[in-house]
């Protein structure tokens, strides 16, 4: 996304007052060996025999192994069309305006309604999760597939509006309620017929989740005084999810969808002047959002309805395989601008999720449920994400990771410091992690666990704010506006007894992102190509043999390449070899990898086609490339020539 400050996708906010080092990094004296090699890479004065060092005890071969990936690797370009490695073939399976729900009508970008848009495919996919049928199935060839709808960008939506800020003043109210319509999600089940998946319309198992769908708020935070509105003087209710960016799923078999830059749709002058002005800011609410929802809808407006807001910003879950269960905010997992929560079975049972919250200098936090998951029962997980520890991430120098519980009464937060409730914690959870410390990060994506080696993969996706001065050891560069990957180790990862739920961990920088020899501080494998580095990581998968696919989001604006998925081993000789398998369409960023059980399919989402231009000038229109259409959001599916395993 573009660097704008009035933007739909904020990417250049700072809501953290205090992003500088944390508490920890000033305790943590000890400066270990790798640090100082690590200061001395950043700053670009290390010799070579230090860059081999460096590479050598951060787990990178010293030499250049070959990776373990087989497909040809394509070319850097910008396109209006997009590309795969060869021996691959993309089919467009879901595009925005599609049907989903019986009587939805054919997709007319020139007279949308609210009423078709909510029986149609929604904008700007992101999050993808296959979930195969039968239920507690393997299958790779029938399933449903569950998609999120982050947020909407009339400029692209609309014609004769212009481009986007433009289009943001012109904006009917009719095509605010389409927009309401076009955010949230969609289950659709899909089956593989030979080459070919198809969706089936009309299946008893697709849905549309809107910004008006009903839902149960659940956890800490139900009932809380800050929660109830007019509408809902119980504060147990609340209507929609707004900007479901990533998500990720549970051993139960539902599926977790998380709310991201919520503060877009809200505004009013108790932004600055009101009770709860202190905590808005900390969230990036202010007196002027992008959305105008207000102008259709009160609750929208701070003036009127001063908890609304309270109640977006947390991970939704539901239930794919039954389109009338509610969905249930699970405010146990804190309120933030969640892009992902996905989880881990720790060894003794208990499901360990792991969150990144994504705007420049915030946390990375895991939550660890109170009781182990029970797989006979599926009764007896329904409210397992109800109650557990919600921890925030401290990266010190020496390679260790402290997760420090976010618990009300102890440490900092306490009455006296506005925490009377475990509800307090979670609804202002951004300001209890300040208080206890945790580090703060460039921009946290997707937080992801390896199933073959259970080691866990955080994206930093970039942060052009970042000084010199506040530069820490997890985030070595300054103005990083290329991003890099962490990988967090927990105890016995690499054995079958893999410890997510312990409260210590080691950390390594995997990867730092941007042009090798031109961009300060990049680190890879040494034989990645002119073609395999990246910029920009947001989300990622692991392959069943445990290797690394990540999707980019930004990279057109940041290195002047084309959003991507790239993908490398994690370990052996290939470590950090990263590799360009797909190359997304102009202006579009590529999210929700998503491979089926057999490895035989790679779902992608690709978002916001055309970014930039308008739909009346659109830079491309991908993927229909038709005269009368605008370019679409769409889901592709990727499978390889002849069968077998992607890449
Ligand atoms: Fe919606 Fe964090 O990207
Ligand atoms: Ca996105
Ligand atoms: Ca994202
Ligand atoms: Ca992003």
């Amino acid at each position: 996304m573009t660097d704008e400050s009035l933007d739909a996708h904020d990417d250049a906010l700072v809501s953290n007052p205090s992003p500088g080092t944390p508490i920890g990094a000033l305790i943590e004296t000890r400066l270990s060996r790798r640090g100082a090699l690590l200061g001395a890479l950043v700053a670009g004065l290390a010799p070579a025999a230090a860059l081999a060092e460096a590479a050598h005890s951060t787990g990178n071969p010293p030499d250049a192994g070959p990776s373990t990936l087989q497909f040809p690797e394509l070319r850097h370009q910008l396109n209006p069309r997009d590309a795969v490695a060869e021996g691959h073939r993309i089919q467009t399976l879901l595009r925005w305006g599609d049907p989903v729900l019986a009587g939805a009508p054919a997709f007319d970008p020139t007279a949308q309604t609210p009423e078709a848009q909510a029986l149609q495919f929604g904008y700007n996919n992101d999050f993808l999760d296959f979930r195969p049928l039968p239920r507690g199935s393997r299958s790779s060839t029938h399933g449903l597939l569950a998609v999120n709808h982050e947020y909407t960008t009339a400029a692209m939506m609309f014609p004769g509006l212009g481009p986007l800020r433009q289009a943001r003043e012109r904006v009917s109210d009719v095509q605010l309620r389409v927009e309401m319509a076009a955010h949230g999600g969609s289950v659709v089940e899909i089956r593989r017929e030979g080459e070919r998946w198809v969706p089936a319309v009309d299946s008893k198992y697709n849905r549309r989740i809107t910004a008006h769908t009903p839902m149960r708020i659940s956890g800490p935070a139900a009932g809380h005084a800050r929660m109830r509105t007019s509408a809902d003087p119980a504060g147990e209710r609340v209507l929609g999810m707004l900007n479901n960016c990533a998500g990720g799923n549970t051993p139960w078999g539902t599926v977790l969808t998380c709310e991201e830059n919520f503060n877009n749709y809200f505004g009013g002058e108790a932004a600055t002047t009101g009770a709860q002005a202190a905590a808005y800011k900390r969230y990036g609410i202010g007196p002027d959002p992008f959305y105008a929802w207000r102008r259709v809808e009160a609750r929208f407006d701070l003036d009127q309805e001063p908890n609304e807001p309270n109640r977006f910003g947390w991970v939704v879950e539901y239930d794919p395989y039954d389109p009338e269960a509610m969905p249930v905010k699970r405010t146990a997992l804190g309120r933030l601008k969640h892009e992902g929560c996905t989880h881990a079975i720790g060894k003794d049972g208990r499901v360990v999720f792991y969150m990144g919250d994504d705007e420049r200098f915030e946390y990375v936090y895991k939550f660890v449920t109170a009781r182990s998951w029970n797989p006979a029962d599926p009764a007896a997980n329904r409210d397992l994400l109800d109650a557990g520890t919600l921890y925030v991430a401290r990266f010190d120098a020496d390679g260790t990771l402290t997760w420090l519980p976010l618990v009300q009464g102890e440490g900092p937060l306490t009455s006296e410091n506005g925490f009377a409730s475990q509800g307090d914690v979670v609804i202002e959870c951004r300001r209890a992690a300040n208080l206890l410390g945790a580090t703060p990060m460039d921009r946290p994506e997707d937080v992801e666990v390896n199933p073959a080696t259970g080691r866990v993969y955080a994206m930093l996706t970039n942060n052009g704010s970042r000084a010199a001065t506040q530069t820490n050891p997890a985030n070595p560069r300054p103005s990083n506006t290329q991003g890099h990957v962490i990988e967090i180790i927990p105890p016995g990862a690499g054995t079958r007894e893999v410890d997510h739920a312990a409260t210590e961990a080691r950390w390594e920088i995997f990867l730092l992102a941007g042009r090798p020899g031109i961009d300060a501080g990049t680190r890879y494998h040494r034989a990645t190509s002119g073609e395999g580095w990246l910029s920009c990581p947001d989300n990622c998968a692991f392959d069943s043999k445990g290797r690394i696919w990540i999707a980019t989001d930004g990279a057109d604006d940041a290195a002047g390449i084309a959003d991507g998925l790239y993908a490398a081993d994690t370990l052996g000789k290939g470590r950090a070899l990263t590799r360009l398998f797909y190359q997304a369409p102009l202006g579009a960023e590529v999210c929700g990898p998503c491979f089926t059980p057999d490895d035989g399919t790679l779902f992608l989402s690709i978002q916001h086609p055309g970014e930039g231009s308008s739909f009346d000038k659109p830079s491309t229109r991908w993927p229909d490339f038709d005269a009368g259409k605008p370019p679409r959001p769409s889901v592709i599916a990727i499978t390889r020539i002849g069968g077998g395993a992607v890449g």
